[in-house]
C-alpha cells in the first residue's frame, strides 16, 4: 500500500493504524515532509518513509508500480494558510492529484482519494439539511477550491480513463498528531502551556467533527467492500455541537470553568456550518463511529486526546510560541 501524506495527522494515524491491525499491507509513505509532516509521527512504525514531492512524476511513477493500492492523503490542508499563499495548494492538491492520477492510470492500480466536506462550501446557522454525495460543489477558500478540483479530477480519469477508484468526503476531524495550528489541538496546547484558549468570533461555526479513528476505519471499509467510481460521506452525526461547545468542554474536560476562554478575531470568510449525510456508508458498508457517547459526542474523544497532548509535549512544545506568534499578528 502507497499512502501519500502519511507522515501528517490524518495519513499518520491511519497508517499506525494499518500496520497495527492489517498484516496483509506491506506500506510505503510519500510524504514531502512540509511544514505540516513530521518524521516523528511514524516513529516506532513498520512503514517505509520516501521523502519527496507527489507532483514529481518519475518518482510517483516507480511507487505506484511497486504497489497495489494508493490512499491519498498529501494535501495542503490549512485554510488559514491558502488565503495568504494559495500556490502549494494548487501545485500539491491539483498537481500532485494529477501526477497520481496519471500513473495510476498507467499502472492499472487501486486509487483512494481522501476528501472534504468543504468542498459543498458552508450551510447557514438554520439550515437543517446535511451535505450527501449528490450536493453541488460550492467551494469558499482556495484550500476547498483545489480540493473540490481534485475530487472532479479524480471522478473524470473514473469515468474517462476506467481506473479502479473511491472518492471520501469527510467532515473535520480532531485527535493525536494534529498540527497545534488547528482549532481542538491549540485550545488544548494553550490550556497545557497556560494560555487562555481563544474562540474565533462567536464560536457559533458549526463542524460535525469526527474522530480520527473513525474517518480511518471508514476508509478501509471502503478498500474492502466500497463499490469502484463511487463517493462516500463521512460523518459521526455531530451536527448540533458549535465550536463555542467543544471550547466549553475542553475547559470543563481540563479542569476549568466552562467559559475561561478569551474571544478574539473570526477568520475572514469563516464557514458557518457543515453537516454531513453519512447514510450510503452506514446502510450499504455498515459502518458506524465508535466515538458518539453522550450529549455532544466527543467527550470520550477529547478525553483522549488531551490526554495525548499532554503525554507528549515533546511532540508539539517547540512549534507552541511560533504558532501563537503567528495567531498573535491575526489578532486571534
Ligand atoms: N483535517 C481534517 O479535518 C480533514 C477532514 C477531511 C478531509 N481531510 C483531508 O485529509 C487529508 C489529510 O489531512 P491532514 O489534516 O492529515 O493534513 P496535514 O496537513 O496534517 O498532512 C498533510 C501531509 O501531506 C504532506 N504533503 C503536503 N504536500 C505534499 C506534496 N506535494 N507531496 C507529498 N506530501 C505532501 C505533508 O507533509 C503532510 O504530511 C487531506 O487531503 C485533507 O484534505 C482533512
Amino acid at each position: 500500500m502507497l499512502v501519500t501524506g502519511g507522515a501528517g495527522f490524518i495519513g499518520a494515524n491511519f497508517v499506525r493504524r494499518t500496520v497495527a491491525t492489517r498484516p496483509e499491507y506491506e506500506v510505503t509513505v510519500l510524504d514531502k515532509l512540509t511544514y505540516a509532516g513530521n518524521r516523528a509521527n511514524l516513529a516506532g512504525v513498520d512503514a517505509r518513509l520516501v521523502v519527496g514531492d507527489i507532483a514529481d512524476a518519475a518518482l510517483v511513477d516507480g511507487l505506484v508500480a511497486d504497489a497495489d493500492v494508493v490512499v491519498h492523503f498529501a494535501a495542503e490542508s490549512h485554510n488559514d494558510n491558502s488565503l495568504r499563499d494559495p500556490w502549494p495548494f494548487v501545485h500539491t492538491n491539483l498537481i500532485g492529484t494529477y501526477t497520481l492520477l496519471e500513473a495510476v492510470r498507467k499502472h492499472g492500480k487501486r486509487f483512494h482519494h481522501v476528501s472534504t466536506d468543504e468542498v459543498f462550501g458552508d450551510l447557514e446557522l438554520d439550515d437543517p439539511n446535511r451535505f450527501t454525495e449528490t450536493t453541488a460543489y460550492n467551494p469558499s477558500s482556495p484550500y476547498s477550491a483545489t480540493k473540490a478540483g481534485s475530487d472532479h479530477l479524480v471522478r473524470a480519469w473514473i469515468r474517462s480513463f476506467g481506473i479502479e477508484a473511491t472518492i471520501s468526503n469527510c467532515s473535520n476531524n480532531y485527535g493525536p498528531y494534529q498540527h497545534i495550528e488547528k482549532f481542538i489541538p491549540r485550545q488544548i496546547t494553550n490550556i497545557l502551556s497556560g494560555i487562555s484558549p481563544k474562540l474565533y468570533g462567536t464560536g457559533e461555526q458549526v463542524r460535525d467533527w469526527i474522530h480520527v479513528d473513525d474517518h480511518n476505519d471508514a476508509i478501509h471499509l471502503i478498500l474492502d467492500k466500497g463499490a469502484l467510481g463511487e463517493t462516500y460521506i463521512i460523518g459521526a452525526d455531530n451536527d448540533h455541537v458549535n465550536n463555542k461547545q467543544v471550547i466549553s468542554l475542553i475547559c470543563e474536560l481540563m479542569g476549568l470553568g466552562p467559559d475561561a476562554y478569551e474571544h478574539v478575531n473570526d477568520r475572514p470568510g469563516h464557514d458557518m456550518r457543515y453537516a454531513m449525510d453519512s447514510t450510503k456508508l452506514r446502510t450499504q458498508l455498515g459502518w458506524e463511529p465508535r466515538f458518539t457517547d453522550n450529549e455532544t459526542g466527543m467527550r470520550e474523544g477529547l478525553e483522549q486526546t488531551i490526554a495525548w497532548y499532554r503525554d507528549n509535549q515533546a511532540w508539539w512544545a517547540a512549534l507552541k510560541q511560533q504558532v501563537e506568534a503567528r495567531y498573535a499578528q491575526q489578532g486571534q
